[in-house]
């Protein structure tokens, strides 16, 4: 199955189907110099299949983890490029989870002002959400993703069966993404994920997770406003997930921001059984206090002068953009410290 996706330089084609990994020379049928950009804790079965199609110039293995979307990675990757003298021409394969893509993204972004890029997601998180939108960067010691831009790939490449090496803690965090899209745009996502895990069609939950992301991203290709409805149980989320110095895994704190906006709801009890099926039913660990995650919040790119713009649900399936202040936000967390 396919999705095309509206993008800042072009439209692309997502592919979602299981086996795709066996079939990648249909993807790659123009000759070209390849780079494969992957992680060292992406297993090798996968490393050697995209070898064994493409007979890269260049396998770059960076390290596992988000220590690698740093600027000394990044030009530590652009430096043995340019030692193999790789043209324009050449096409750079992202081959991993979020990390690699938004690194390798940036990457093709700015070799010679831009080469062409493929992701071939390998997390539950990269390919619901990492993977699709045109989002690139990298972090510095001071802000996550601060350095970046919008580029979008030439296509995107999902084989499902590549989770079935993913560890349940990954597959977890992913899931709370796919929980997300269904409380902001999708309530017959929302219905389905009511069932067990192995109930569910993965080909099916990642489209589903997809086709909302593509709607929100659209209409607003450089988020300047509806996109930003898609960072739902985000601005509590990156608070904590900060103030954990990331020990807590991406999707563990935005489903802490979920429960924490959802309380009251009409579905707060429906999102907690989905929450608990995955170990995400969790809450703001007892170290943090109220003002230090109120600090962080202050850095989210949805607070200006002082307003804050937090994304509420209150019907399944329709997130919205609420304009609120820091009282209302303390008063949330509040619920939970
Ligand atoms: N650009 C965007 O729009 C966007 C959206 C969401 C998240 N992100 C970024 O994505 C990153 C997180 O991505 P992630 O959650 O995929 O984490 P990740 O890329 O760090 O991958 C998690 C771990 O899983 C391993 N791994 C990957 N695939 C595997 C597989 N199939 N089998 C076994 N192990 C595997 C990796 O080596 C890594 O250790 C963050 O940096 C976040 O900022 C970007």
């Amino acid at each position: 199955m396919k999705l095309d996706i509206k993008g800042v330089q072009n439209s692309y084609p997502v592919f979602i189907e299981r086996g795709l990994m066996d079939t990648l020379s249909d993807f790659f049928d123009t000759p070209s110099t390849y780079i494969l950009l992957t992680d060292d804790g992406i297993p090798s079965i996968y490393v050697e299949k995209v070898k064994a199609f493409l007979n890269p110039k260049k396998v770059i293995t960076v390290k596992q983890g988000e220590v690698s979307k740093s600027m000394a990675t990044y030009e530590s990757v652009l430096l043995s490029m340019q030692r193999l003298n790789i043209q324009r021409s050449a096409h750079l394969v992202a081959l991993g989870g979020g990390v690699v893509s938004d690194l390798g993204g940036f990457v093709a972004a700015t070799y010679k002002r831009g080469i062409p890029f493929t992701i071939i997601p390998t997390t539950l998180l990269s390919m619901v959400d990492a993977s699709v939108g045109g989002k690139v960067a990298i972090n510095t010691q001071y802000a996550k993703n601060s350095v970046g831009t919008f580029y979008t790939p030439k296509q995107v490449i999902i084989d499902p069966n590549t989770l079935d090496t993913l560890d349940k803690r990954q597959m977890h965090s992913g899931m709370s993404e796919v929980i997300k899209s269904a409380l902001i745009g999708d309530a017959s996502l929302f219905e389905a994920l009511k069932k067990p895990f192995n109930h569910l069609d993965i080909v099916s939950i990642i489209r589903q997770s997809l086709e909302v992301k593509q709607a929100f991203v659209e209409g607003d290709l450089k988020d300047q406003g509806k996109r930003q409805t898609l960072n739902y149980g985000h601005t509590i989320g990156h608070a904590v997930e900060k103030e954990s110095d990331f020990a807590l895994l991406h999707g563990e704190c935005v489903a802490i921001g979920m429960k924490l906006m959802a309380k009251n709801k009409p579905f707060y009890n429906d999102l907690t059984a989905i929450l608990k099926r995955y170990d995400l039913d969790l809450s703001i660990p007892k170290t943090m206090n109220v003002s230090n995650l109120t600090d962080h919040i202050k850095e989210d790119k949805k607070v200006f002068n002082n307003v804050y713009h937090i994304i509420d649900v209150e019907k399944v399936g329709n997130g919205f953009i609420k304009v609120t202040e820091e009282e209302e936000i303390k008063r949330i967390i509040k619920g939970d410290c």
